[in-house]
């Protein structure tokens, strides 16, 4: 018997999952809250329900006859609704509450991976705002990223220049509260110079199926210039991650990770996804996160030859080294379309043209969209990634940059230097 299936979010990360699960004859309906314009042409859109309402999540699990929940974004979990809708008797791949706090606590992850042996940078944590521009005021003057501890939609990490620009990132954080209640606590880390890579991995409390490494592209304009947006583009496989640097993340991340979380008794499961940095002397975690990353996820999906709801539903079960997990060798490049003034102001409602015009084994996965009188129209920052695959990155790129083109929308824009440079 078919599964029912509950998602959560409006990304197009969730939409390359949801297209990705439709191809498994395992899968039943479903259901997406809120979703998208994507979603909604491959299940039910919950369109009056937001990621964090978790009453209304459980009781339309009950009402839709949800056999599973695929946590793939963050917003749920520390809230407890993989806690609840297991108690409802739903399966669940993704991160209890009590696991979920490697990325709903970035107090909880630095204190548990200095305490398990797990690299990263050092970092100190405040509460005090004037303590806190004390401790700046106190350094050698470059090298910080001033984060925020809590969920800030990937964007509350601040890199900085010198003591001037951390005291302006602990008012952004702190004083203005940017990013709400997240910046309640701090933390002060060090800079590390290096390349990052975004490593996932299935895992299912105790064992671990990475996923090929990726990369996204954070800020707004070519050459890594303009604000931080939640990813502006991504590709696959990350170049630079050969076998010997995969197995150290893998053994002395991932793995370590499960084991510590397993001894500290809050086994993880679900997607591990560490941002690492990889500085000369080898790869340290950045920050956790506890969900699929958002545009990674959208050249993961493409990627992944074998049944998504397979590998989750064995993981749910505890057995995930009972399935086989499948990756293509050929590369993905994803470019994300926004809407011009993102991430800081812009309008929406604008009519979407040419997502017939693109080839027919080139994905569009939606973000900010709806449907109006008009068709598709525009409905957020981010509005549609556009994956396109090909026998090497370069080949993949063309291909994506070429029918990028072919969309158009009042205002629109994107990068044009993702993937640029790599073979
Ligand atoms: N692309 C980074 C993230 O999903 O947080």
């Amino acid at each position: 018997m078919p599964s029912n299936v509950l998602l959560v979010g409006t990304g197009a990360r969730e939409h390359a999952i949801v297209w990705k699960l439709r191809q498994s004859p395992k899968v039943g309906e479903i259901f997406i809250a809120p979703g998208n314009a994507g979603t909604a042409r491959l299940g039910t859109n919950l369109s009056g329900i937001q990621p964090k309402h978790i009453d209304e999540l459980v009781k339309a699990a009950k009402e839709h006859h949800i056999d599973f929940y695929l946590a793939t974004m963050d917003d749920p979990q520390p809230l407890g609704l993989v806690d609840r809708l297991t108690a409802e008797g739903v399966l669940c791949y993704g991160p209890t509450q009590a696991a979920s706090q490697l990325e709903a606590s970035k107090a909880f992850s630095k204190r548990f991976m200095l305490e398990h042996g797990i690299r990263t940078p050092s970092a100190q944590v405040f509460t005090d705002y004037r303590e806190a521009c004390r401790y700046v005021e106190s350094l050698p003057g470059r090298g910080i990223v001033v984060k925020a501890s809590g969920i800030a939609a990937g964007k509350g990490a601040i890199v900085c220049n010198d003591n001037a620009d951390a005291l302006e990132a602990l008012d952004i954080i702190m004083v203005r509260r940017d990013f709400g209640s997240a910046g309640n606590q701090v933390l002060i880390e060090q800079r590390l110079d290096g390349w990052e890579t975004s490593a996932h991995a299935f895992c299912d409390g105790k064992t671990a199926a990475m996923m090929p490494f990726s990369t996204d592209y954070k800020r707004a304009g070519d050459g890594d210039i303009g604000l931080n947006t939640g990813g502006m583009g991504a590709y696959s496989p990350r170049a630079n991650v050969d076998a010997t640097l995969a197995d150290t993340i893998r053994i002395e991340v991932v793995e370590r990770t499960l084991a510590g979380m397993a001894a500290e008794g809050a086994a993880f499961t679900g997607t591990l996804f560490p941002g690492m940095m990889v500085p000369g002397d080898g790869p340290y975690v950045l920050e956790y996160n506890a969900r699929f990353g958002d545009p990674e996820t959208q050249v993961l999906m493409p990627r992944l030859e074998s049944d998504l709801f397979e590998i989750c539903d064995a993981a749910a079960r505890g057995k995930l080294d009972t399935v086989e997990v499948r990756w293509s060798d050929d590369p993905a490049v994803g470019v994300v379309l926004a809407s011009g003034g993102y991430p800081a102001t812009y309008k929406m409602s604008y009519p979407i043209d040419g997502l017939d015009q693109l080839d027919s084994d080139v994905l569009a996965f939606h973000a900010g969209t709806k449907s109006d009188p008009r068709g598709i129209v525009t409905n957020g920052g981010r509005v549609l990634t556009i994956v396109a695959r090909g026998k090497t990155v370069a080949e993949a790129r063309a291909r994506a940059y070429d029918n990028v083109r072919r969309v158009t929308f009042a205002d629109a824009f994107h990068r044009t230097d993702i993937a640029a440079g790599v073979a």
